[in-house]
């Protein structure tokens, strides 16, 4: 036997749990978010023409040093985004935090720890 107050009952518990698997999804995106394809190529290039002025074209140093696998296998993931994120004060190194975010600025360490794919 449903009764008014019932239904009311009913309809908020359903509402609640939309709300909770709306925020549940919203955040578990956030943890898994990805890069689209575009976005990693124009990285790529970014990568390829701006890093590789100072760090070499095929990233083996020049005003900067080495971005290798092997020249970054010792260093801090963090440390290095860092880098990236907001330069080295004295040095060179300028910040890159107006350009990209902090995703992509790690996407961009591990694609250099990895061996950084080629720009197409
Ligand atoms: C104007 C020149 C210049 C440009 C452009 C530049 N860098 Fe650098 N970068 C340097 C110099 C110089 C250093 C070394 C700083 C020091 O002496 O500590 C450096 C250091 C680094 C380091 C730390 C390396 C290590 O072994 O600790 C990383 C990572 C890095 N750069 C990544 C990048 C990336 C990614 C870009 C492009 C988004 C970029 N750099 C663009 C000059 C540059």
């Amino acid at each position: 036997m449903f009764t008014p107050l019932m239904l009311t009952v009913r309809g908020i518990s359903a509402a609640f749990a939309l709300t909770l698997l709306a925020l549940s999804s919203t955040v578990s995106g956030a943890e898994y978010l990805e890069l689209s394809q575009l976005r990693q190529r124009e990285l790529a290039q970014l990568v390829r023409n701006d890093c590789g002025s100072c760090h070499g074209l095929t990233l083996k140093g020049g005003l900067g040093p080495a971005l290798l696998p092997e020249s970054l296998r010792d260093k801090s993931i963090e440390g290095l985004r860092e880098t990236i994120l907001r330069g080295r004060t004295g040095t060179a190194m300028p910040p890159w935090s107006v350009f990209i975010s902090e995703i992509e600025a790690n996407w961009i360490v591990e694609q250099l720890m990895k061996g950084f794919p080629d720009a197409h």
